[in-house]
């Protein structure tokens, strides 16, 4: 995977060149507003839980009222300005990894055990990620409003997508020989949140280009626009001046923290409880991550959860908001009966498929690893701010496609056909909660329909130009769930991702698959002469021993958790309603990516810093805040 190359070749030279020369140091603590236990307020207008880019970016929009005070309690550390965090070339963020998370037995992997990717960081995921800035489609927001959200859309997210971002244009020399495009109307040009394109690309990405054209992927002119399936140029969450990534962090604090004496970060510190007075959140306790006493802080207007899909439902579970059963199980009061907390779990999992090449060209990514010289000559030319393969995140290339059903293959509308004739029930464990079943009903209803449009993507092929090919896997009928295994906060819940749990999850995987090994057919691949290799090989042919294979080589998680506190009608198994307060309290809101109710065809990070942005205005709008009435 992509996560898990070794660095560590060329670790110590570029700590040294990189914190010497490239990048303005970053060593923290350096701000009055970073408290510690000692220094942090008794109270705050809002708690937020969780410093990712939904609590950064709200954190930030409503200290802008200086009449509010915000703290955010993270449970990770600030990071310390590595390389392997800023440097896309130099990409190897594992330091800022949760520690020790493993899936239970995965029944559709042939019950392996897997570690799992989330951020324990400042920053969130967009510390970690590999950058990818990638909304999703027009059909995922309005997909939002048609299960019982009123006031979402892709209309009402564009404005928020806008103001969250700032796109450079790379150079017009670049553009046309490299074949990026873009709709500069649909792109913010004043936001916080800085993106461009890596200034250099590797010569075979050209040959996956033509080769995905001859099999009739089509150059999108900008995915960001609503519409992604094609092949396009990924943009990349990077100051385009520094070529260094743009992460919450930075811009949701760095940026304004001098002007704001009432934004206060409280790292390594984990909440593990909110706190209620009758059904009205107070407060919350929280303790250092790496354990120790238990302090509690007040909030006078509102509670904000914002720990990621795989934490946010653990702090509600351990709340007692959350499926009754489970919190007697482990003796917590129930605040409120909410049997969708920490349901409907969903990721985007990946595929990687190895490849061998008798022809390829140099340099590509593999270069980058493997020849120092290379590797020196362009750590050179990055620091001299040339083009440079250190503006590309390392083991990635520059370009990708994205697929509608449709677009891999004929069978799509029997696909579809199968899936609709299943029953949904088989498709959750036997004692799933009638709420939650009704709302899973409704979105593989919206989900199936989805397969048979061409605006929808239902998965992504990317080739690194060196030995992998990888597939994701984006709108999964399969679904998971995280639970506590322990009143203990700090212990990890049980996740259990069921991917390839539903049978139609392995047909899309095949049929993706197959137009994978079409593309590489194709004579602009052919010339670099690759050779599907093991555990893959031209030797498997049927769907059958495909799908075998799959069940030991797929990585159920790209780090993309989501939607386990949904955003649904009560009576759809709903955890937040369309403005993310939760059901059955008063206070308490659900801003992180747990509150999505399905995945969308994009990534992330783009979609919860909109988010941010909007829910801030929401908030902003219901208290006044800001000279927002
Ligand atoms: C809030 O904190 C301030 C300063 O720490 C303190 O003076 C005030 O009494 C507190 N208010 C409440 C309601 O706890
Ligand atoms: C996975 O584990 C379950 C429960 O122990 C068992 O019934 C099933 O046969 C196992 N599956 C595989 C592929 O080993
Ligand atoms: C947007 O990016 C440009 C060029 O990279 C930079 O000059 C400008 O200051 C940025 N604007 C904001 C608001 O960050
Ligand atoms: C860009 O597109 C042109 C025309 O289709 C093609 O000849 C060229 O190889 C492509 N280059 C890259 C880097 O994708
Ligand atoms: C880009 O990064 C540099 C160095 O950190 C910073 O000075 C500059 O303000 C950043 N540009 C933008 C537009 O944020
Ligand atoms: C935890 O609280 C106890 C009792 O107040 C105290 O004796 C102990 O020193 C505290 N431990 C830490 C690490 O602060
Ligand atoms: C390694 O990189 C150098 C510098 O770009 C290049 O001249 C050389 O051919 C490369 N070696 C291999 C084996 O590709
Ligand atoms: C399926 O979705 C369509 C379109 O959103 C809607 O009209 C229909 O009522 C839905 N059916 C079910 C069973 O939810
Ligand atoms: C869940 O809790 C049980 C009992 O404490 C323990 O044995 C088990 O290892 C835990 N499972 C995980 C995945 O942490
Ligand atoms: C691919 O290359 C590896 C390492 O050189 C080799 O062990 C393997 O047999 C090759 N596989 C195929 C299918 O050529």
């Amino acid at each position: 995977m992509l996560w898990l190359h070794d660095f560590s070749l060329f670790g110590g030279l570029l700590l040294l060149l990189v914190s010497t020369t490239l990048v303005e140091s970053t060593l923290v603590p350096r701000h009055a507003t970073i408290v510690d236990r000692d220094t942090v307020q008794s109270n705050y207008t809002f708690i937020i839980a969780g410093g990712g880019v939904a609590g950064l970016t709200i954190a930030d929009r409503l200290t802008e009222d200086p009449s509010v005070s915000v703290l955010v309690i993270e449970a990770g550390p600030f990071d310390a300005g590595i390389d392997g965090i800023l440097v896309p070339g130099a990409y190897a963020p594992y330091y800022y990894f949760w520690p020790n998370l493993v899936t239970v037995p995965q029944a559709g992997l042939n019950n392996r055990s897997i570690s799992t990717i989330c951020a324990q960081v400042v920053g969130g995921g967009s510390t970690i990620n590999a950058m990818v800035f990638l909304r999703g489609v027009v059909e995922d927001y309005n997909g939002w409003g048609l299960l019982g959200n009123s006031g979402w859309s892709w209309n009402n997210m564009l404005p928020y997508f806008m103001k969250s971002e700032n796109f450079t244009k790379p150079s017009a020399s670049l553009a046309k020989t490299a074949n990026i495009s873009w709709d500069d109307t649909v792109r913010g040009h004043s936001g916080p949140v800085q993106y461009s394109y890596p200034n250099y690309f590797y010569p075979a990405s050209a040959n996956w280009w033509n080769a995905a054209k001859s099999v009739g992927l089509q150059p999108v002119k900008d995915p960001n626009a609503g519409s992604n399936p094609g092949i396009f140029w990924i943009p990349s969450v990077l100051n385009a001046t520094t070529m260094t990534r743009s992460y919450a962090r930075r811009n949701h604090y760095d940026r304004v923290i001098a002007s704001r004496p009432n934004y206060h970060v409280l790292a390594s510190n984990s909440v593990s409880k909110v706190l209620f007075g009758g059904t009205q959140a107070i407060g919350v306790n929280y303790l250092p991550t790496a354990g120790g006493n238990i302090s509690s802080v007040y909030a006078s207007k509102e509670v904000i959860l914002a720990a990621g899909a795989l934490h946010t439902p653990q702090i509600l579970q351990l709340s007692g908001i959350g499926p009754k059963k489970l919190l007697n199980k482990f003796g917590i009061p129930l605040v409120v009966d909410l049997p969708g907390v920490g349901q409907n779990l969903q990721d985007q999992s990946t595929l990687t498929i190895p490849y061998n090449f008798s022809a390829n060209l140099f340099p590509n990514s593999g270069s980058m690893l493997s020849n120092a010289t290379y590797n020196a000559e362009q750590l050179a030319l990055y620091q001299a701010h040339q083009p440079s393969a250190y503006t590309i995140v390392s083991t990635l290339s520059t370009n990708i496609g994205q697929l509608a059903l449709q677009d891999a293959t004929s069978a799509y509308k029997q696909i579809a056909a199968q899936a609709r004739a299943r029953n949904p029930a088989d498709s959750l464990p036997a004692d799933v909660d009638p709420t939650v079943l009704k709302g899973y009903v409704a979105q593989r209803n919206l989900t199936i329909q989805q397969f048979e449009s061409a605006n929808v993507a239902v998965g992504t092929l990317h080739w690194d130009t060196a030995d992998s090919a990888l597939i994701y896997h984006l709108h999964p009928l399969s679904r998971g769930s995280v639970n506590i295994n322990s009143t203990d906060p700090l212990a990890n819940p049980l996740i259990d991702y069921r991917t390839l749990t539903d049978p139609t999850d392995a047909q899309l995987y095949t049929a993706l698959f197959r137009k994978q090994r079409q593309l590489f057919l194709a004579p602009s691949m052919q010339v670099l002469g690759p050779v599907e290799a093991a555990p893959f090989g031209a030797q498997l042919t049927t769907d059958d021993q495909l799908v075998a294979v799959m069940r030991n080589q797929i990585d159920p998680s790209n780090a993309h958790q989501c939607c386990t506190a949904a955003m649904l009608p009560r009576e759809l198994g709903g955890v937040v309603c369309s403005d993310q307060k939760v059901y059955g309290v008063k206070g308490l809101r659900v801003a992180d990516i747990s509150f999505w109710p399905m995945e969308t065809s994009g990534a992330p990070t783009a979609t919860m810093y909109a988010a941010g942005e909007r829910l801030a205005d929401v908030i902003k709008k219901e208290y006044c805040l800001a000279g927002a009435c």
